[in-house]
């Protein structure tokens, strides 16, 4: 025997087969993205035994000639491209033209088809590799696959599938990523005879969403929908409260396509990470649109990685649609027309604050600028937050209030253990974190007053001095600049002696010392520019959380509405910056439920 020889075909095909057709899931997937290519508007899957035994899908689209149906099948056959140019800007799902090869080479496949152009189907068989020739079969307009036994001729690839349950989760898994992405489309899913999806056809982006996932991702949303002249990124992100333990309500989709990216895990991470508590992952159904040109999507056989042109312009666009869509401060959100007012009228679509209650969770109970209820019209409580130009909400100011309505966080009633504080607004009772939501609040203007390069300092009167080692003496010499932007200044008294002169005004005095030695530490361990840049924050959290309200300080009625004041211009405020909310809403509604009023 020869050392090196040609293998048979399909011998090949079943190694092909391994990488893109790893289980009943990923024969689904191509198979959905088959008929979508074909221009199908209705799509129907059975599966049996986890699609093990059987997965069949029937598609309404424009079929398949006779003459071409075992060319379909063959390798390397696709009527998708035909060309090196078509490559470079494709836009269908499929291209590769090896999906249906490979199913073949591993399974027992038979193609239906029907053509508008056919009086009645045909259909091609494919067993052991070997293609049957075409006969009538019956079949509506359009194609019908069917798989049956997978990887039944490939036992050791075939011991790798798990059981029955968890083969039908992957398989629902990947129809309900076809399904975000195409709302224009009706789905339905069956497993052993039952039916488990039924998604209508026609329904706008963010119904779907909310069918596919549930309402409350929906209602915990903020819309993000962002266009630059040739970038344009929509969809949903769920607000901290709805975020997981694990990524599974993570879809990202580059042109239609559900994709697994680096570049925007990256970007939506950094997006989230002032409001994400660390061990936290986010929820989010976004889109990402981009000319086909500027994206390279035969980078995976399966096609689930994607590689950018331009990774830094994207990685950027992402960033920032997200995090602004995310800082929706209490005040930009508007209120709902029809919630009965119980004590002061207000006005209609004055703004409303965000709304969580343990019960039924809603951070952001409100409508778009247009009073669009996203996802239950006329239903109070299940909207979600809108985006709303953030130009708009800088310039509404809270004091801009008729003087007889109320502002979203209503005002202070009184001080509840020395820890929140409580106050009432239009719906009922608003509860608010004190320590929480001043850490927020004094972060923010941190983040901001340094991003100016304006932090204000106060001089102290009397410095603070204390007790300090060398490195400590040496790091606040040597680092004198950073401390200066920082807005602190730290001499040394005598070689074990520093000295706190001036700090930022947002800070506290009492808290000199804490927080000239956090940012000695800081600067002694990462060096200016790591702690002006990718550390900042961090540090500007510590010194945030150092400068807050301590619990049992008590507030005057004064003090409590300033705060309240100031967390509706906050970005971000509804939640600390570890990702705890700073708020919940008790509408009367709930208070009434818990009386039995009216029931
Ligand atoms: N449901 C369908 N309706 C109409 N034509 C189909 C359907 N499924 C497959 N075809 C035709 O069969 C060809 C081969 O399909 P296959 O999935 O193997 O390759 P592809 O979609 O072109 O590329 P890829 O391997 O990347 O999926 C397609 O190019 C298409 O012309
Ligand atoms: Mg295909």
């Amino acid at each position: 025997m020869p050392a090196i020889q040609l293998l048979p075909d399909l011998l090949i095909s079943q190694i092909a087969a391994g990488e893109v057709i790893e289980r009943p899931a990923s024969a689904l997937k191509e198979l959905l993205e088959n008929s979508l290519d074909a221009g199908a508007t209705d799509i129907t899957v059975q599966l049996e035994n986890g699609g093990i035994k059987l997965l069949r899908i029937r598609d309404n689209g424009k079929g398949i000639a006779k003459d071409e149906l075992k060319l379909a099948l063959m390798r390397h056959a696709t009527s998708k491209i035909a060309s090196l140019d078509d490559l470079q800007s494709v836009a269908s799902m499929g291209f590769r033209g090896e999906a249906l090869a490979s199913m073949a080479a591993v399974a027992q496949l038979t193609l239906s088809s029907r053509t508008h152009v056919d009086t009645h189907g045909w259909k091609v068989e494919a067993i052991d590799g070997q293609l049957s020739e075409p006969e009538p079969t019956n079949q509506a307009l359009g194609t019908t696959v069917e798989i049956r036994e997978l990887y039944f001729n490939t036992p050791a690839r075939r011991k790798f599938l798990k059981t029955e349950a968890t083969e039908f989760a992957y398989c629902e898994e990947a129809f309900k990523r076809v399904a975000l992405s195409r709302p224009e489309v009706a789905f339905s899913l069956q497993h052993n005879g039952k039916i488990i999806w039924q998604l209508a056809a026609g329904q706008e982006a963010i119904k779907r969403v909310a069918a596919v996932l549930g309402d409350a991702f929906g209602q915990a949303a903020v819309e993000v929908s962002r266009n630059a002249t040739s970038l344009s990124l929509q969809g949903l992100a769920a607000l901290p409260a709805y975020s997981r333990a694990n990524r599974d309500a993570q879809y990202f989709f580059v042109n239609g396509r559900f994709v697994r990216d680096k570049v925007a895990s990256h970007a939506l991470r950094q997006a989230y990470q002032d409001i994400l508590h660390h061990q936290r992952h986010p929820a989010f159904v976004l889109f990402l649109d981009i000319p086909p040109e500027q994206v390279d999507v035969n980078v995976h056989p399966a096609k689930s990685e994607v590689r950018f042109r331009e990774s830094q312009g994207i990685h950027q666009f992402i960033f920032h649609s997200v995090q602004q869509a995310l800082a929706i401060p209490a005040q930009t959100a508007n209120q709902t027309p029809q919630q009965s007012a119980t004590f002061v009228p207000m006005q209609q679509n004055m703004s409303l604050g965000i709304a969580q209650s343990n019960a039924a969770y809603r951070v952001g109970e409100t409508y778009s600028e247009k009073g669009k209820n996203v996802f239950d019209e006329g239903n109070y409580g299940t909207a979600t937050v809108l985006n709303i130009a953030s130009t708009e909400s800088k310039q509404a100011s809270p004091f801009a209030h008729h003087d007889q309505t109320i502002p979203p966080l209503g005002f202070a009633l009184a001080q509840l253990s020395g820890i929140y504080i409580l106050a009432q607004n239009q719906h009922g009772l608003i509860v608010v974190d004190m320590h929480a939501a001043h850490e927020r609040i004094v972060y923010e203007k941190l983040k901001s007053s340094l991003d100016a390069e304006k932090i204000s300092t106060q001089p102290l009167l009397i410095p603070v001095s204390f007790y300090a080692d060398t490195l400590d003496v040496a790091t606040a010499e040597a680092e004198h600049a950073a401390l200066h932007q920082l807005g602190f200044d730290i001499a040394p008294l005598s070689p074990t002696t520093l000295a706190v002169r001036a700090m930022p005004a947002l800070l506290k005095q009492s808290e000199a010392e804490n927080a000239a030695r956090e940012v000695l530490n800081e600067l002694r361990d990462f060096g200016a520019s790591r702690v002006l840049t990718e550390r900042r924050n961090e540090l500007l959290g510590t010194l945030a959380c150092h400068a807050a309200v301590r619990a049992n300080r008590i507030l005057s009625v004064t003090e409590m509405n300033a705060l309240l004041r100031e967390m509706e211009n906050t970005e971000r405020s509804g939640q600390c910056n570890h990702g705890r909310p700073t708020w919940f809403q008790v509408t009367l509604k709930e208070l009434d439920k818990m009386f039995m009023r009216g029931q």
